[in-house]
Order: C-alpha cells, then sequence, then structure tokens
C-alpha cells in the first residue's frame, strides 16, 4: 500500500497538525510504503521572505525527524526538487472545472484572509494537491478534517483523467482519524487550532513556561463537571481530546479519574502531561536544528527515490495525452 501525504513549511508544527495528522504518518511507517514531503510550491501562494525560505523547509524537516519520521522508514523530500509535480499540476489544470476550484473552503478562507493577494496559485491550489498525491499512485492520505474537501475533488481528477484517457492513475482515499482530525483552537473553541492563529496554537515545541500559560488560559466552558460534549462543551471536549492522545487512554477513563473535580486541576494535569510528553520532541528538533548538512543529506536521498516514481507516472501520462 503506498501512503503519501505533505505539509507546507510555513510556520512551527503545532499540536492540531500532529495530532490530526503527523502522528498518523509516524504510526503508517513501516505498514506500507510511505512518502511524506515538503510542499514548499503550495506555501508559496502565500507572501514569504525568500531570503529565509529555504532555513524554513529546513525547519520543518528537522520537526518532522523530532516529530518521529525515519528516513529508513520512509521518503522525505521537498516538493520543488521534484519537476514532475507542477508538470503534472498543468496537465491537471486542463481537465479541472473552474467550478470545483471556487467553491473550496480553503480558498474562499484564504481569499478573505489574504485580500491584497488573491493570486491564481490560491485557487490552483488543490490542483498541484491532487498532483502530488496521483503523481505517487497513492492509496491513502493521511490528513486532518480541513483537507478531505481537497481529497474529494482529487478523487475526481483522477477519475475524470482515467475517463477521458484510459486508466492511469489509482483513486486515492482520506484517511482521517475519529478523534483528532480536528482539534480546536485554545482561545476559540469553535475554530480550528491553526498557524495562522499562532497565539491559539500550542506548537509541538512551545518550552514548559509556555505551555503552561496557553493550557491555564484556554477557554472553557460554563459549567463544572468534566464531560466529553462537543457541542455543549466543545472547550472542555477539546482539552479531554488533547488529554486522552497524549496518554493514550480513552476519554472515558480520563472522564472517570476526573469525577468530581473542577477545570482547574485538568488544565493543571493536562500542563504536567503535555511538559512530559513534548520535552524529547524539543531536545530533538534543536538536536537537529545544528546539523544541517544532514538534513539537506535526508532530503536529496528522498528526492531521488521520490523522483523514480513520479517519472515513472509521467512517461505513461504523455504517452496517454499524446505528447511528444
Ligand atoms: P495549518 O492549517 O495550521 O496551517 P498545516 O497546514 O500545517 O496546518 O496542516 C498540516 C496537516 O495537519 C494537514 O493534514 C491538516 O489537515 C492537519 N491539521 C492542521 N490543523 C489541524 C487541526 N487543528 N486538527 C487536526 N488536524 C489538523
Ligand atoms: N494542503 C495540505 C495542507 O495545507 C498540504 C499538502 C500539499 C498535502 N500537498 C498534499 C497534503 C498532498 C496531503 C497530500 O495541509
Amino acid at each position: 500500500m503506498r501512503i503519501l501525504s505533505g505539509i507546507q513549511p510555513t510556520g512551527s508544527i503545532h499540536i492540531g497538525a500532529y495530532l490530526g495528522a503527523i502522528k498518523q504518518w509516524t504510526d503508517l511507517q513501516g505498514m506500507g510504503e510511505c512518502i511524506f514531503f515538503i510542499a514548499d510550491l503550495h506555501a508559496l501562494t502565500i507572501p514569504q521572505n525568500p531570503g529565509n525560505f529555504q532555513k524554513q523547509v529546513l525547519q520543518t524537516a528537522a520537526e518532522l525527524l523530532a516529530a518521529g519520521l525515519n528516513p529508513e522508514k520512509c521518503i522525505i523530500f521537498a516538493q520543488s526538487q521534484v519537476k514532475e509535480h507542477t508538470e503534472l499540476a498543468w496537465y491537471l489544470n486542463t481537465i479541472t472545472p473552474l467550478g470545483e476550484l471556487e467553491r473550496m473552503t480553503q480558498f474562499k478562507d484564504k481569499a478573505k484572509q489574504f485580500k491584497q493577494n488573491i493570486n491564481a496559485g490560491l485557487l490552483n491550489y488543490p490542483v498541484l494537491q491532487a498532483a502530488d498525491i496521483l503523481l505517487y499512485q497513492t492509496e491513502s492520505v493521511p490528513v486532518g478534517k480541513d483537507q478531505v474537501q481537497h481529497l474529494e475533488l482529487t478523487k475526481t481528477i483522477a477519475r475524470k483523467f482515467n475517463q477521458k484517457y484510459g486508466e492511469t492513475f489509482k483513486v486515492p482515499e482520506a484517511l482521517t482519524l475519529d478523534l483528532g482530525a480536528k482539534i480546536m483552537s485554545l482561545s476559540d473553541p469553535e475554530k480550528k487550532m491553526s498557524k495562522s492563529m499562532p497565539e491559539t496554537c500550542l506548537f509541538l515545541f512551545d518550552e514548559p513556561e509556555v505551555i503552561k500559560k496557553k493550557i491555564m488560559s484556554a477557554v472553557t466552558d460554563l459549567g463544572k463537571t468534566i464531560k466529553y460534549d462537543p457541542v455543549k462543551k466543545p472547550g472542555v471536549a477539546n482539552l479531554l481530546t488533547i488529554f486522552s492522545l497524549f496518554d493514550g487512554k480513552p476519554i472515558k477513563e480520563i472522564e472517570n479519574n476526573f469525577k468530581g473535580k473542577g477545570y482547574a486541576e485538568l488544565k493543571k494535569q493536562l500542563v504536567n502531561l503535555l511538559v512530559l510528553k513534548l520535552e524529547p520532541f524539543r531536545r530533538k528538533k534543536k538536536e537537529l536544528l545544528s546539523r544541517e548538512v544532514y538534513l539537506k543529506e535526508i532530503l536529496e536521498q528522498g528526492r531521488k527515490r521520490a523522483a523514480i516514481i513520479a517519472q515513472s507516472t509521467m512517461d505513461a501520462v504523455r504517452q496517454k495525452m499524446g505528447l511528444l
């Protein structure tokens, strides 16, 4: 089974992205052929500083390794280094209906957020994502809930291509978790935890004092009982979800442990748990950041392995489309 996913190098990895996507990636390593990449081309759809961009890509590589990706068990590379991604994206653009792109939630959100820079790349973003996935004949794509709409479009594009030019691409499936697919913001539990609001994110590499500050000031709900109810008590439900996923215990058991106790106690114990569980991530990231040559070597090895698969798909695609 081929498994693939990507992350943009647009800031540090937060616990939402970790619990929804990257933890799945680390668990899936060894269960199939895993390909994980840094989506640097996607990141260019929002303003980036060229002088700092390469550093950001290497930092994301360090963070992914610190979070548990093992280059001996998976292919890790930077998207821009395998040129077939952009080539396939162009071909797929020619069969993607404009209306489908215009109704994508992420496009609509980003167009609102970056009013001064609604570039065509922002609209075509999901076509490049479809190319990333189809290029490797991917079967499974582990992602958070917010990416499911892009995956549905990828399936539509794959089917459309296969219909028009003959069977070429595998039709992939999104792989989302029952618990953790959407971790909510600490300050507004109705919204997804997101890098675009850094002050409401808990980053995987935050220092103990920062973890304490962010968790203790997390928004909870009216009432006192610690009960998992995402509709009536979204703040507490979110904290219980984070607790459960880091502790490896079912929500029910955690609820029972907090019987008769208040929100302050839940937060205090969650701080202790997170300080303990996140310590190895911080330590490994620090160590990896000082090994730039090693990071570049891993991305180069990954690029070579990815390119072989990508080139073989592209030979078939060009032939099917009648190109020279
Ligand atoms: P952001 O939306 O904060 O920029 P990323 O683009 O880094 O996050 O997301 C990388 C991966 O993490 C994607 O698969 C995405 O679906 C997942 N993810 C992001 N935020 C969350 C969240 N709050 N809960 C669960 N999964 C998430
Ligand atoms: N769009 C994804 C995100 O914002 C990142 C991404 C790019 C991706 N290409 C992909 C995810 C291919 C899965 C498969 O998180």
